[in-house]
């Protein structure tokens, strides 16, 4: 039992501002259970529309928000086998999706909302629900993982089933798309990548990127990539932009391609054109994060590989508010951190 631990609650109403540190007791672990010291936590664009009640405005308030991070196990309760005290987990995003195709009760069981998050320094979770953190990550690294980086390679890897030679698109530097960046160029496919700053495409090039577009100065970006990939279009886009850039992902791809259809950064709603989706031939695979077991294999890969996540800037545990301005400002270029002292 821990008598007195930090953590963070949305409380009364959403928004930033009603994000209320506190202070609470955490019980020893029961059966099944891992008591984790969490030490470093990484922030998603979920958690911004969740803290401001666009994700899901029927979300049960308090909550404590987050779904990311790694801790390292300070007790670990009965029946647990295979975890050690001192190891260090990252809870699963949906820890009831061990395996297997998405299903309405495993969804129903995201941390963040409608489960409790992780932005505490204690936390009980679930030992079927973890997976060991790659042993050459640092905290900050091994916390960026379970939501972006997961989505990332469940579109490309998983469902996608890219190989050597594909060409891909990505849109924008943020978490999910510095992940797929990454996650490409190691299966050897291709990279086109747009971003609003061309100091972030210089960045994007030095990880590998063959193609960088700024879509602020070239908003027919879509139409560049595909002759980038020899007027036929890319194989594969990973679709993080929404109602604002899906259009511009029609363009690009190639007749039979894959577009990923994962975020919503300029919208939700669009009226679409169907012929070409049809007429083309072209596969909208809708992505929600990923299991258990598919995390799994990306932590194998990124081990094997040793694979650094791209993290942007680190903020102590007392500035959650200035990480996530940060992470809304659109500055940053792969992750934003929290460090749990
Ligand atoms: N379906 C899922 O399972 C899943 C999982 C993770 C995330 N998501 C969604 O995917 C999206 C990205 O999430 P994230 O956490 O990676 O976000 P993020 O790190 O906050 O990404 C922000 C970056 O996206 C780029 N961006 C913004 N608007 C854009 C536009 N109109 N066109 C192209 N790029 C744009 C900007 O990059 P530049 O500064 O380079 O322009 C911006 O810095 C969000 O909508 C999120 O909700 C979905």
């Amino acid at each position: 039992m821990i008598e007195a631990s930090r953590a963070y609650e949305l409380q009364g109403s959403f928004g930033a501002q009603n994000l209320r540190p506190i202070t609470r007791a955490v019980a020893a672990p029961g059966p099944g259970e891992l008591l984790l010291r969490m030490r470093a936590l990484s922030l998603n664009y979920r958690d911004l529309m969740m803290i401001d009640g666009a994700y899901n405005p029927r979300q049960p308030l308090p909550l404590v928000p987050l779904s990311d991070g790694v801790g390292e196990v300070v007790a670990v309760g009965p029946g647990v086998e295979g975890i050690a005290v001192g190891e260090r987990v990252m809870p699963c995003f949906a820890e009831g999706w061990l395996e297997g195709p998405p299903e309405r009760a495993k969804l129903a069981t995201t941390l963040g909302g409608p489960l409790p998050g992780v932005l505490c320094e204690h936390r009980l979770t679930p030992a079927r629900a973890v997976v060991k953190a790659p042993a050459h990550l640092s905290d900050a690294e091994a916390a960026t993982l379970p939501c972006a980086a997961v989505t990332a390679w469940h579109a490309l890897i998983t469902e996608g089933k890219i190989k050597p030679g594909d060409r891909v698109l990505l849109e924008g530097t943020g978490g999910v798309s510095i992940f797929a960046l990454q996650i490409a160029v190691m299966a050897g496919a291709e990279v086109a990548i747009t971003s609003s700053s061309s100091a972030k495409l210089e960045r994007a090039r030095a990880l590998g990127a063959s193609l960088t577009i700024n879509y602020r100065e070239e908003p027919d970006w879509g139409r560049r990539a595909r002759a980038w990939a020899g007027g036929e279009g890319v194989d594969h886009v990973v679709e993080v932009g929404g109602a604002g850039t899906i259009e511009g992902a029609l363009k690009a791809v190639r007749p039979g391609g894959t577009i990923s259809v994962i975020g919503v950064l300029s919208g939700v709603r669009q009226p679409l054109l169907l012929t070409p989706i049809l007429m083309q031939q072209i596969r909208l695979q809708g992505i929600i994060v990923g299991s258990r077991a598919i995390f799994a294999d990306l932590c194998r890969a990124f081990g094997h590989q040793r694979i650094q996540p791209v993290v942007d800037r680190t903020f102590p545990f007392d500035q959650v508010q200035q990480a996530l301005e940060h992470l809304r400002s659109g500055a940053h270029f792969g992750k934003v951190v929290i460090e749990v002292g």
